[in-house]
């Protein structure tokens, strides 16, 4: 199982150092993957990083943008792209997801494609439709650069709010995308240390990327003692 901990914006520069000080006292795990925001990635070297987004140019004079040179330059693996908070207050699409996958995987590093459907959406019947349709730019790449590609799950009703998918409907989403891209498949949404347990079992499950959480210091030792 990999763990992507997702900070989001958040931590300042004395809270992450405090935050690395009680990681130090435990062994690192490849498994458990750290996703700073940027300014905080090389106060993580050494543990797996995972950057929360990439530049979907190559490099030179794009004020603002952090390239997947730079990143990998940092250590960094995996790259979070996609993200239903991008999609909403960045307006991002799947035009700018296809040139950041590009990238990416240009620099060696390992992305992390994030679909999910609305609450409208679900509630209305229309998960599947919706996840394909945010899958189907990527078959147009070829095969070998799909294939490299983690797709994570995260319905957008269940982002923050308490109410994670049971393990039942995940189970068929699962079946659904493993039918349709034979690549990892990472679920997030309000998973924390109550209801990892029952998600772990699910097969074809790869593992979790998680929000709020990652922030519980103490939770994240747990996870990293258990993992
Ligand atoms: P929460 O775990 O806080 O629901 O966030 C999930 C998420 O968006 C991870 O990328």
């Amino acid at each position: 199982m990999r763990y992507v901990l997702n900070f989001k914006s958040n931590f300042t520069k004395e809270s992450i150092l405090a935050y690395k000080e009680a990681l130090e006292k435990h062994p690192k795990k490849d498994n458990v993957i750290f996703a700073p925001p940027f300014c905080f990635l090389p106060l993580l070297e050494g543990y797996s990083l995972a950057s929360q987004d990439i530049s979907r140019y190559q490099e030179g004079a794009y004020t603002g943008e952090v390239s997947g040179n730079a990143l990998k330059s940092l250590g960094v693996r995996y790259a979070i792209i996609g993200h239903s908070e991008r999609r909403k207050y960045l307006k991002e699409d799947e035009v700018v997801f296809a040139k950041k996958i590009e990238q990416a995987i240009a620099s060696g590093i390992t992305p992390i494609y994030c679909i999910g459907e609305t609450k409208e959406e679900h509630d209305s019947g229309r998960t599947l439709e919706a996840l394909e349709g945010q899958l189907s730019f990527l078959f147009t790449f070829p095969q070998e650069m799909w294939k490299k590609v983690i797709v994570a799950y995260e319905p957008i009703w269940a982002i923050g709010t308490g109410k994670a998918i049971t393990p039942n409907e995940l189970e068929k989403i699962i079946a659904f995308l493993k039918e349709k891209i034979e690549v990892p498949l990472l679920y997030g949404g309000s998973i924390n240390s109550s209801n990892l347990e029952q998600f772990k079992t699910l097969p074809h499950l790869d593992g979790f990327l998680i929000g709020g959480m990652s922030l519980k210091i103490e939770e994240v030792l747990s996870l990293l003692q258990e993992s």
